[in-house]
């Protein structure tokens, strides 16, 4: 049985890559794509999903989501995905786009929850406020959302600030609302994403990969310095989607989360380490099983759109 999922994503180079083993993952049947304000603006991470999407011949629907943040003003990462979020790399533009709900993101969400046999996994990939929205807007989808597999946050550092990751320092007041609700999340922070970088040997395994591997390798020259080093890249949103099919690869703890939302610590996940905790924060992970995944999933792709 495959489990359902809804991808809320700011593309982005390293959600495009998750967004794309997401897809072609047999253990994952994904019901939507939600865009949020977060790399870049909404038009070019909602622009940047589609064309995903197409370029990967699928025809999943994505919808368009918040544009700013619940209260702070919208800061991007164009200096690490470039202006466009994709950095260099140019996706086709196919005309008449079939795929692009003309219904918020939010609405799109709530009826693919409410609809679903089965409790439906948010993996949200950027900024939490869609996911924020939509608990508050109807919260009685959250009786039917099995839990949140998120990347954000950081029980110990930060990437934007020394204290705060950023999709969390985005809009850490949605980020308050999602970890203070008691739906169960799995954390993917900086703890677990900065361990499980793939190396620049991963990448030339995967560049002949056909037009999948073509681009992945692409995005990734473009992907900046602070995110990769000089021979390993920090997929951060990939984590999400290897956690929810190779879950034995990661080990973690149970906590509870308090975000701070103002002040010069704003977007610090506080973790507090508790067996009763209702988030599991991913803290170590088997990494060259890590990188074999990455490896074998792209080979994977790449067989099934070219072979
Ligand atoms: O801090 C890393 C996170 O911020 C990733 O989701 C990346 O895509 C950016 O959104
Ligand atoms: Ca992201």
């Amino acid at each position: 049985m495959k489990t359902p999922i809804i991808i809320d994503t700011d593309p982005g180079i390293d959600d495009v890559i998750a967004i794309t083993a997401g897809l072609f993952a047999e253990e994952l049947d994904v019901k939507l794509i939600t865009t949020v304000g977060g790399n870049v603006g909404i038009e070019n991470t909602t622009r940047n999903a589609v064309n995903l999407v197409n370029f990967l011949g699928k025809d999943t629907p994505v919808a368009k989501g918040a544009d700013e943040p619940l209260l702070n003003k919208l800061v991007t990462a164009s200096a690490v995905h470039g202006e466009s979020g994709v950095g260099g790399y140019q996706f086709e533009e196919k005309a008449g786009i079939a795929n692009l709900s003309n219904r918020h993101a939010v609405e799109e969400m709530r009826d693919v929850i409410l609809h679903s046999n089965e409790p439906v996994t948010l993996v949200p990939i950027g900024p939490l406020t869609n996911i924020a929205l939509l608990i508050k807007m109807y919260p009685e989808t959250k009786s039917n959302i099995k839990e949140i597999v998120l990347m954000g946050g950081a029980a110990q550092g930060g990437n934007r600030t020394p204290v705060a990751e950023f999709n969390i320092f985005v809009d850490p007041h949605a980020a308050k609302i999602v970890f203070d609700e008691q739906i169960k999340i799995t954390m993917c922070g900086l703890d677990i994403t900065r361990l499980t970088s793939i190396t620049t040997e991963n990448v030339r395994e995967i560049e002949g990969y056909g037009k999948v591997g073509d681009m992945v390798s692409r995005l990734l020259s473009d992907y900046d310095s602070t995110t990769s080093t000089q021979n390993h890249f920090t997929i951060h949103d990939l984590c999400t989607i290897f956690y929810l099919t190779r879950p034995e690869i990661f080990k973690g703890k149970r906590a509870t989360v308090n975000v701070v939302t103002e002040g010069e610590a704003s977007g610090c996940t506080v973790t507090h380490y508790t067996e009763n905790g209702h988030v599991f924060v991913c803290l170590d992970a088997d990494v060259e099983e890590f990188r074999r995944e990455f490896v074998s999933t792209f080979k994977k792709v790449y067989e099934t759109m070219e072979g």
